[in-house]
């Protein structure tokens, strides 16, 4: 069962509204975050708080709460739920307001929660990006709900017959539509730079200690659109995915179109973490 909390109380998310004056339906007007349930307990909720922290500071939107009081919530929920494994969306928006407009004015943010059952991420046997120009704004690290250019190429992609779209800025790699992106040469990982144009994603920072700590050389730097048609792995990471490796970019098999040798070892290192944290 999907269960809410909106704005202080639980309830099945069928009977869950909000009013059409809400800043969030009138100007995609908020943020969220995403914080995966293994075994009953949110995984690396601190630091899906801080990116939410972060987030509602960039769009000037108060705080509704305190991490304590976030964790308590989603304690709760889990609880409501009844689910082991889960998926927990948190969405804020700036709140509802008399008339619209574009000024913000005062409002108190609208809060929503949901607590959804979901199946463990299992890798896709042949999973394919097609290159894209990444159009967004230049402030892909705020987690916003305006998710409409993301949404648009993620459907062209399935469209053109491929699973996602990989977005490319002035030749240089973002992101995948939602999620991260990794390379391997020569033994060698790489991904993209944290910086204004994509998100910070929080499995992207555990592969990046996961890499570390097993010895493997990793590289935050610039990934330019020629190295992922020379590339021997590329994988995308997200927590709602965990690791997917991408077997195809456009029409060219990715290395020999299998899961690479390294996507094993960072998945195995990623499952144990999983397993220790709960
Ligand atoms: N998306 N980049 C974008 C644009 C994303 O939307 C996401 C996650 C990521 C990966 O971030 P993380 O590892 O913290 O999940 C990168 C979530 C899962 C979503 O929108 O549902």
């Amino acid at each position: 069962m999907t269960i809410a909390y909106l704005n202080g109380s639980w309830q099945p998310i069928e009977k869950t509204s909000v009013p059409v004056l809400d800043k969030g339906f009138m100007f995609g007007d908020g943020v969220y975050e995403v914080i995966p349930v293994y075994q009953a307990k949110p995984f690396a909720v601190e630091k899906h708080l801080a990116r939410l922290s972060k987030s509602l500071g960039a769009m000037r939107i108060a705080a509704p709460m305190s991490e304590e009081d976030w964790i308590q919530l989603f304690i709760a929920g889990i609880s409501k739920a009844r689910v082991k494994e889960a998926i927990i969306y948190v969405q804020i928006t700036r709140g509802v307001v008399d008339f619209r407009s574009h000024v913000y004015g005062n409002s108190d943010p609208t809060v929503l929660i949901t607590v959804a059952p979901r199946s463990s991420a299992t890798a896709k046997p042949e999973f394919s990006l097609v290159v894209k120009e990444d159009f967004r704004w230049s402030r892909g690290y705020i987690k916003t709900i305006s998710l409409a250019a993301n949404t648009l190429v993620r459907n062209e992609a399935i469209a053109e017959g491929y699973d996602d779209a990989i977005l490319i800025r002035n030749g240089i790699v973002t992101e995948a539509s939602s999620s991260n992106v990794f390379i391997v040469k020569d033994g060698e990982i790489a991904t993209p730079l944290a910086n204004n144009y994509l998100l910070h994603g929080v499995t992207r920072s555990l592969v990046l200690d996961l890499s570390k700590q097993e010895g493997i050389p990793i590289k935050e730097r610039d990934i330019y659109l020629e190295e992922l048609s020379e590339a021997d792995e590329v994988w995308i990471t997200a927590t709602t995915i965990e690791i997917q490796p991408v077997h195809r970019i456009n029409d060219q098999i990715v290395g020999n179109g299998k899961d690479g040798p390294l996507f094993k070892k960072i998945y195995r290192s990623f499952r144990e973490l999983v397993c220790q944290s709960v």
